[in-house]
């Protein structure tokens, strides 16, 4: 196993669609468990195989720090199927570092995919569970915590951003 490097934005990969997995071999099996020690490593309690530069339909979870009754599952080609209600909370995503921002969901959601063993199954998460179905899956859409804040937030993260590279290339 391996620890990976995580992207973080601007990288372009995490802008991409990522593609659906066709066929789960060796190499699908290895990118997800490089993929969870990296989650683990980073205390991340998510985390999306773009954000590792590998642009495909892969996601490893984990929420039980938050909730403890939950545990840890890899899921290929996640897709939601079912949502509903609205919950609120404060996200963060180790591609967006700094970055801390409350973002408005579905409370429940029930997705389908297919598990590490290479089972279809459907999983129903409620609160965190489900809030961090939703991040994972916007990445595999290119879509990050940044583009679901307002304009303004997002505008005061890109000008902060700016200004610590500026002060990193003086240095
Ligand atoms: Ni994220």
């Amino acid at each position: 196993m391996a620890i990976l490097e995580i992207l973080k934005y601007p990288h372009p990969i995490l802008k991409k669609r990522c593609e659906k997995v066709e066929r789960l071999d060796g190499e699908v099996k290895r990118l997800i468990k490089n993929m969870t020690e990296t989650m683990y490593h980073a205390n991340g309690v998510g985390l999306a195989a773009c954000q590792v530069g590998v642009p495909k339909r892969v996601i490893v979870v984990d929420v039980s720090p938050i909730d403890p009754e939950q545990d840890y599952f890899a899921l290929i080609n996640p897709e939601v199927i079912a949502e509903e209600g609205e919950i609120e909370y404060e996200e963060g995503c180790l591609s967006v570092p700094g970055c801390s921002e409350k973002i408005k969901r579905f409370q429940k959601v029930r997705v389908k995919g297919v598990s590490e063993e290479g089972r279809e199954v459907e999983i129903s998460g409620e609160g965190i569970l489900a809030i961090a179905l939703q991040h994972e899956i916007d990445h595999l859409n290119g879509v990050l915590i940044l583009d679901r804040m307002s304009r303004l937030k997002r505008d005061l993260y890109r000008t902060r951003l700016k200004k610590e590279r500026r002060k990193e290339e003086d240095d």
